[in-house]
C-alpha cells in the first residue's frame, strides 16, 4: 500500500521509521516531513492544517492510507477532508477530535460516559474563575479551553498566578488536582473496536524534578515495571471503551489514537486529559517494542477492521526517549542554530531543516529526540543518554532525570 503521513515532528519521524518496516507499506510519502523523514521516505510540502490541500495531495499522490499525525489538523478536519475522497484515513473527525480540541467537551463526554476524572468548572468569567478557584482549592489547576500545544495548562499554590493565567484565556476548565504517578496509554480505536499499546510515562516539565513549566514532554519510556499488570485492561474497562461508546453513540465514532492521559491516584485511575493523536515523545519510546506490522494495523483501524487485526506483539525489551530542546523552550526559541549528530542511530527529528549547504538546523523547540532501547530501563536510558551526548547544540537543554530509578 501506499501511506501519505502527514506531519513534521518527532512522533511522525518515529512513524516514518516503524511504516517503513512493514512490508506491506510499499512506498511512503511525508508531507511536509523533516529532514529524518526526508533519509527514509519521499516528502512533499502541504499545508497540513488546510483540509482542501492535504486530501489534494491525497488523491495525487495516490495514497492507500493516510495517517495524521498532530492535532491541528484532526481538529480542522482533515480527516474529514481525505475521507471525502474515499480514501483511508488514520485519524479523527473534526467533531470526534473536539476530545482534545476542547477541554469542556472532553469533560461533557467524561460525564456522559461516567468515566472518572478530576471534578471541573468551566469558566468564562472573572468572577466563575474566583468561585471555581476557591471551591476546588489548591493547588490550583486552570486550563485554557483550546488546543495550546500542552502550553496552556498551569498548576500552581498560589492564587495570584491561577487568576491571572485564568484571565488570559477567553474561557478556561477550573480542576480539582490529581494527586499520584501520572500514565499515558495509547488506544488504537477504528470507531468500534480498540486496542491499547503498551502504557509509558512522560515527563512535562521543563527541568530536572519536574522544576519549571509545562512542556510538550521532555523525554518519556516504556513499559512501566512498577505499574500493575491490569492497567491496561483496566483503563480500556473503565476509561476508553466506555468514551469510545459515548462519541460513537453521539454519531461521532472515532477512528484513530485515543490518548488517555491519566492519574493514577489514591482513589483509583482517574483521566487528566485526553487526546486525539498519539502522545510526542511517548510514541518514540514505544514503536521501536512493538514487533507486529504499523501500517496493517492502522489501515486495518482506518477501515473498521480492527477486529481482524491479531493481537499485538511486543518486545520484552524497554525503551527511553529523551528530549534536546532549544534554547528558550517552552518560551520562545532561538532559531536556526546548526545541530551535528543527528546522523547518529537513536536520533528521530522533530524540530530540525536543512539549510542551503545542507547542514541540519535547530528550527524548533523540541529539536530532536534521542531513543534506545535496552533490557531493562535503566540499561535503555544510559544508551539513549550515551545517544545524547552524541548531539551538539549551542543552547539546547534536556533533562538528565528523564527515568531515572525506575
Ligand atoms: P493537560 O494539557 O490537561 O494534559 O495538562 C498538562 C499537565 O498538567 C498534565 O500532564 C499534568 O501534569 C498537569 N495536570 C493537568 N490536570 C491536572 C490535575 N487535575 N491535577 C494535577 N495535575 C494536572
Ligand atoms: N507528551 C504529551 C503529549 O503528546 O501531549
Amino acid at each position: 500500500m501506499r501511506v501519505l503521513l502527514i506531519g513534521t515532528g518527532g512522533r511522525e519521524h518515529a512513524l516514518a521509521q516503524a511504516l517503513v518496516h512493514d512490508p506491506a507499506v510499499e512506498s511512503l510519502i511525508c508531507a511536509p516531513g523533516n529532514p529524518g523523514m526526508a533519509s527514509i521516505a519521499e516528502c512533499k510540502p502541504v499545508n497540513s492544517n488546510d483540509p482542501g490541500s492535504v486530501a489534494a495531495l491525497a488523491v495525487t499522490t495516490g495514497a492507500d492510507l493516510v495517517v495524521i499525525g498532530p492535532e491541528a489538523p484532526l481538529v480542522a478536519g482533515v480527516a474529514d477532508a481525505v475521507r471525502a475522497k474515499g480514501i483511508a484515513v488514520y485519524g479523527p473527525s473534526g467533531e470526534a477530535a473536539r476530545i482534545e480540541g476542547s477541554k469542556a467537551f472532553a469533560k461533557d463526554v467524561m460525564a456522559a460516559a461516567d468515566v472518572p476524572t478530576a471534578q471541573s468548572r468551566v469558566c468564562s468569567s472573572d468572577a466563575e474563575l474566583e468561585a471555581a478557584l476557591n471551591e476546588l482549592g489548591a493547588p490550583y489547576v486552570v486550563k485554557d479551553d483550546g488546543l495550546a500545544g500542552g502550553k496552556g495548562v498551569i498548576v500552581t499554590d498560589e492564587l495570584d498566578a491561577a487568576l491571572a493565567h485564568g484571565r488570559e484565556c477567553d474561557r478556561v476548565v477550573v480542576e480539582e488536582y490529581l494527586d499520584g504517578p501520572e500514565v499515558s496509554l495509547f488506544v488504537i480505536s477504528d470507531g468500534t473496536n480498540a486496542a491499547p499499546l503498551l502504557p509509558a510515562q512522560d515527563y512535562k516539565r521543563v527541568g530536572d524534578g519536574g522544576a519549571g513549566p509545562n512542556t510538550g514532554g521532555m523525554g518519556a519510556y516504556t513499559p512501566l515495571p512498577w505499574a500493575p499488570d491490569t492497567l491496561a485492561d483496566e483503563v480500556m474497562e473503565t476509561v476508553a471503551r466506555p468514551t469510545l461508546r459515548e462519541l460513537a453513540s453521539r454519531g461521532t465514532p472515532f477512528v484513530g489514537t485515543l490518548y488517555c492521559g491519566l492519574a493514577l491516584t489514591s482513589k483509583g485511575v482517574k483521566v487528566v486529559e485526553f487526546n486525539a493523536r498519539f502522545g510526542d515523545p511517548e510514541i518514540q519510546a514505544i514503536l521501536p517494542l512493538l514487533e507486529s506490522p504499523l501500517g496493517d494495523l492502522l489501515y486495518k483501524a482506518a477501515n473498521g477492521n480492527l477486529d481482524e487485526s491479531e493481537a499485538l506483539q511486543w518486545s520484552n525489551d524497554a525503551a527511553v526517549c529523551v528530549v534536546v530542546a532549544n534554547e528558550g523552550y517552552p518560551g520562545e526559541v532561538v532559531k536556526g542554530r546548526p545541530i551535528v549528530g543527528t546522523d547518529t542511530e537513536g536520533v528521530v527529528h522533530a524540530g530540525t531543516a536543512t539549510d542551503d549547504d545542507g547542514r541540519i538546523l535547530a528550527t524548533g523547540g523540541r529539536v530532536v529526540n534521542c531513543v534506545a532501547t535496552g533490557n531493562d530501563v535503566a540499561s535503555a536510558r544510559d544508551a539513549a543518554y550515551r545517544v545524547v551526548d552524541a548531539v551538539k547544540l549551542e543552547g539546547g537543554h534536556y533533562r538528565n532525570d528523564i527515568a531515572q530509578g525506575i
